[in-house]
């Protein structure tokens, strides 16, 4: 069995990863710090796939530990998820950003070199785009000067991705950019876990229906759009999960190539129209009201997702009302459990 190393293995995108790996016959080796993530996953990821996960715990951008790693395992290939995530926080921390983001990521691509591992997933981002100049955004648009530390590591990481391939033929590598993963795992086995107030829409909208938080506040309604409010790209992070795997298999044997592709669904929902897919699928009456815009939000930006139909043969598979369910699933198993951390 292929075994592949797993940064951030423990976080949301990452333990529903490991998920669809298993499915697929490969085996994940998780690194993880767990700044971001909980244990509990793990029983989580056992729960549903029967395996007892590989786990190394240490950070990634400690390279002694990193090559550790490399040393005791048989690596095929390596899907990089572990980063920090929150763009607000990279504005009033930049170098904590920095230092996370594209150190792991150096530490990582030495590793890979010294170790001959070929194979790359990189976790980006639809934030790359900036504001898009059209819509939907396909693969080709520019990149957009970024708007926060967190959008520059993107940009960042892909560019050296990029050149480290060019130098060393050996490297295989594909850049994701999602756009906005949502939902959890159909089992409510997994799930996201944000620390503190969501920043997010979708966990805010399931933690205000469970009573957590008082009210989810619409970021404004007067955006150029049909009704007014923003418009997103909201894909399954199962859907999202299976792209890393169909990746994988499509890197396999390649070398000296690098190619980036945009994973979502292709379609645009806007905030209101959330809501009411998630009134519709819980049952629940959403208390809300609409407030301030919110500063640096893009008005509206969804996916063309032609490249990864045709190079990954893969495609969005759940609906907004699916991974809704899942989420509020999810939401309602947390609370029976332990709450939100
Ligand atoms: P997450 O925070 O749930 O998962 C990241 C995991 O990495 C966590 O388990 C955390 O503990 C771990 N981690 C972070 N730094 C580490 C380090 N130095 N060493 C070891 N482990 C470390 O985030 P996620 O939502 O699963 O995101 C995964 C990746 O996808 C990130 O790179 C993120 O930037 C990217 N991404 C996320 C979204 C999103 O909306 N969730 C959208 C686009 C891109
Ligand atoms: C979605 C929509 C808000 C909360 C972020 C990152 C992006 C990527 C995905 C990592 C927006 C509105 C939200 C609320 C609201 N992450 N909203 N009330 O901003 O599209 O993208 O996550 O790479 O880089 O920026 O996602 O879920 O925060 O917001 O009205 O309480 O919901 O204005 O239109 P966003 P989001």
């Amino acid at each position: 069995m292929k075994k592949i190393l797993v940064t951030g293995g423990a976080g949301y995108i990452g333990s529903h990863t490991v998920v669809e790996l298993y499915n697929s016959g490969f085996e994940p080796v998780i690194v993880d710090n767990f700044c971001n993530s909980d244990k509990k996953v793990l029983s989580g990821i056992k729960a549903i796939t029967g395996h007892e996960v590989t786990l190394y715990e240490g950070d990634c951008t400690d390279k002694a530990f990193m090559q550790q790693v490399f040393k005791q395992e048989t690596l095929a290939g390596a899907i990089h998820f572990a980063a920090y995530k929150a763009v607000g926080e990279s504005v009033a921390q930049p170098l904590k950003y920095y230092q996370n983001n594209i150190g792991s990521l150096l530490v990582l691509l030495d590793c890979m070199q010294a170790f001959a591992v070929n194979n790359l997933v990189f976790s980006s981002s639809c934030t790359v785009y900036g504001t898009p100049d059209q819509l939907p955004v396909t693969e080709k648009s520019p990149i957009k000067k970024a708007e926060s530390p967190y959008g520059y590591t993107k940009q960042v990481a892909e560019q050296i991705i990029a050149d480290m391939v060019r130098s060393n033929s050996g490297l295989a590598a594909i850049a994701l950019r999602y756009f906005n993963p949502i939902g959890a795992h159909p089992s409510a086995k997994i799930g996201e876990l944000p620390l503190g107030v969501p920043n997010n829409l979708v966990p805010f909208v399931t933690q205000t229906a469970a009573g957590i938080r008082k009210e989810l506040v619409v970021f404004g309604n007067d955006y150029n759009t049909p009704d007014g409010t923003n418009i997103r790209d909201y894909i399954h992070v199962v859907d999202l999960a299976k792209a890393h795997v169909k990746t994988l298999q499509y890197l396999a044997g390649k070398s000296g190539f690098y190619d980036v592709i945009n994973v979502g669904t292709g379609t645009g929902n806007s905030v209101l129209e959330v809501i009411a897919s998630f009134e519709k699928v819980s049952g629940q009456n959403l208390p809300c009201r609409i407030g301030n815009r919110r500063p640096g939000d893009v008005e509206q930006v969804y996916a063309a997702v032609e490249k990864a139909t045709r190079e990954l043969g893969w495609q969005a598979g759940y609906t907004l009302e699916d991974a809704l369910r899942d989420a509020w699933r999810w939401q309602l198993a947390l609370a029976g459990k332990e709450g939100a951390r």
